[in-house]
């Protein structure tokens, strides 16, 4: 009998359920396509798209939308919300941002991956795959949070590293994405040299009916990251010095006028590479 070796990267995010974080970005992912000039017929995919935060609102702007995640209950997930929005255009299939085959070279004007493929491994890998299947003339855009930024996501990340084994030998952190000299020098080697890449610091908003504890607490049931760091915290001890940092850091960035409800907006870099 043969077993599939375990892929940690495709664990990690079955593991959780981002739909229950995403549902908090939904105005922010509808915004950012507006922003990026999606128009009707513009052949888009959308990678690490998750249950599809922009890939929705791209379809319902009359894009023709491929989501790929490696995640299935994401791809699942997005699949549903698709089929209930009545969105012909917009499909969900399972895939690997550092290995996109079976998809063709220059297929799409626009390959987007907000917060997405910066969390595969073999970042050249993924610039190359990136690069390969757009057409000549079209855009990748990414969306990648960025390292020691003093705002919402990065910080959680930080945070939950703290209270993470060390990763294993060799392990390229995602938050390298979001460093301008390492985004130039893996497009650079898929073929996209560093005058063909932009970059702007843009927001995402996490908008919450609840409290920012509340919200502390979707991310400790179901953001994979988060959730890896309570397991580790509750083996020696310190999940509730983690539950505190988390606490105190969503307090203090909450912007809602109401007490019971949040909103935190969050940095990031949106990088563009004409291809
Ligand atoms: C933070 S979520 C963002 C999802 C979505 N883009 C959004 O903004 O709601 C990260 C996503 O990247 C996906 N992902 C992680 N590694 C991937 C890989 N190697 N290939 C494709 N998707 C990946 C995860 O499954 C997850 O859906």
């Amino acid at each position: 009998m043969t077993t599939t070796p375990v892929n940690p990267n495709k664990a990690l995010w079955e593991k959780g359920d981002f739909t229950r974080i995403a549902a908090t970005m939904r105005e922010s992912g509808e915004a950012l396509v507006e922003r990026i000039g999606v128009t009707r017929g513009l052949k888009i995919l959308d990678l690490g798209c998750g249950d599809g935060t922009t890939a929705l609102p791209a379809a319902k702007l009359g894009a023709d939308v491929l989501g790929v995640d490696i995640a299935r209950n994401l791809v699942e997930a997005g699949n549903k919300r698709a089929r209930e929005h009545g969105l012909a255009n917009c499909r969900f299939q399972e895939g690997d941002a550092t290995n996109l085959q079976p998809l063709p070279d220059k297929a799409f004007d626009l390959v987007v991956s907000i917060f997405g493929a910066m969390f595969a491994p073999k970042p050249f890998d993924v610039a190359k795959e990136m690069v390969r299947v757009t057409r000549p003339g079209g855009r990748v855009i990414m969306g990648n949070w960025i390292p020691n930024d003093p705002t919402l996501v990065a910080q959680i990340l930080k945070i939950s590293s703290a209270y993470t084994p060390p990763p294993p030998e060799g392990f390229v952190s995602p938050m390298t994405w979001g460093i301008e000299s390492h985004v130039v020098e893996r497009f650079a080697a898929a073929g996209a040299p560093a005058d063909k890449i932009s970059f702007v610091r843009d927001t995402f908003t996490f908008d919450s009916p609840g409290t920012p504890s509340a919200l502390v607490d979707d991310f400790r049931r179901y953001y994979g990251p988060t959730m890896n760091a309570f397991d580790a915290a509750e083996k020696n001890g310190r999940a509730a010095n983690l539950q505190k940092e988390l606490e105190d850091l969503f307090n203090s960035h909450n912007k809602s006028p109401r007490k019971d409800a949040t909103s935190i907006p969050a940095t990031f870099l949106r990088v563009t590479v004409t291809v």
